[in-house]
């Protein structure tokens, strides 16, 4: 693997390999088994917006692997002075073994990928979150055995995370539910790719889309750099709620993912959070072991 640009780069056995390398990374870890995979490499961590899970995670992996990570924030940066990323792209490739970015247009990975010479991972850009839903297909396959055949629904914004979702859950075989306002709906041509190439539902009927769920999934109303738009989003998205009465519809054993940070009263209620409290924070530790999973098969020699 090259990058990690979006998971539609990926193919459905190029998944797989990911999520076998993280249980196994994650089994080993616990046991006390090191493998430093990337002994004296230097992963720099470009970030233009927020983060705890990416950084921490990334940061931890990094060392667990026997490598090193830099925090690069774009305040610090000539970037976030107006420096071409394409020139960025080309000085860091001289220094580093593998850039991590989290940024808002995809446009600015894609043109990392393309002028650097060295791996680059996508740590969230508006279009989409590739890594935050690795470790959600991993946590789903702890819980439930295997993918292939479940029902998974987002209810909520039609953000990076629905499009992730919506191509992770497709390629490894599960059927996909997106219950979105109107004006909110994921990638068009996303939604495109889904219903040719899998069983997937978007509308704005949340019990339809909930019904027979074996995993409810959600996210926040107004993502980062949306804040001017908290108002009018609380309005949108009122009833696009995980809920105890959403969740009576789904099936008995349905687990609830949330990428985090959750805003309790807004897209999930505190009662469903906590009761769903274990699969959800399972999920951001999973960040720390598919991520490692990436950092080992873009950045290592085991290709
Ligand atoms: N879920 C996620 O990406 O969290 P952070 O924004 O804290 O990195
Ligand atoms: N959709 C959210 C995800 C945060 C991890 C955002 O982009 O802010």
């Amino acid at each position: 693997m090259q990058h990690l640009l979006k998971l539609g780069d990926l193919t459905p056995t190029e998944i797989e390999e990911i999520l076998n390398l993280a249980d196994q990374l994650k089994y080993e870890q616990k046991h006390g088994i090191e493998h430093h995979y990337l002994k004296g490499k230097t992963l720099g961590m470009i970030f233009q917006k927020s983060s705890t899970r990416t950084r921490v995670s990334f940061e931890t992996g990094m060392f667990h692997l026997g490598g090193q990570a830099l925090f690069l924030s774009s305040r610090d940066l000539q970037i976030g002075r107006g420096e071409p990323v394409e020139d960025t792209a080309r000085v860091l490739s001289r220094y580093l073994d593998g850039i991590m970015i989290r940024t808002f247009e995809q446009s600015e990975v894609e043109a990392l990928a393309e002028y650097g010479s060295i791996p680059i991972i996508n740590g969230l850009t508006d279009y989409c979150h590739p890594c935050q839903v690795l470790a959600d297909l991993m946590t789903i396959r702890e819980y439930k055995g295997s993918l292939a055949g479940l029902k998974m629904t987002f209810i909520g914004d039609g953000n990076n995370m629905a499009n992730s979702l919506i191509v992770g859950a497709v390629k490894c075989g599960m059927e996909m539910a997106v219950a979105c306002p109107d004006n909110y709906k994921p990638d068009a041509e996303i939604c495109k790719w889904a219903a040719e190439n899998g069983k997937f539902t978007c509308c704005d009927d949340i019990e339809l889309c909930v019904k027979d769920a074996d995993v409810v999934v959600t996210d926040v109303w107004a993502s980062m750099g949306q804040e001017d738009e908290k108002a009018e989003r609380e309005k949108a998205f009122k009833n696009f709620q995980i809920n105890e009465q959403f969740m009576s519809l789904a099936k008995p054993d349905a687990m609830v993912l949330h990428c985090l940070p959750a805003h309790r009263g807004e897209e999930i209620t505190a009662e469903t959070f906590e009761k769903h409290a274990a699969e959800i924070f399972d999920e951001a530790e999973n960040r720390l072991h598919a991520q490692k999973a990436v950092l080992v098969l873009t950045m290592g020699d085991k290709k």
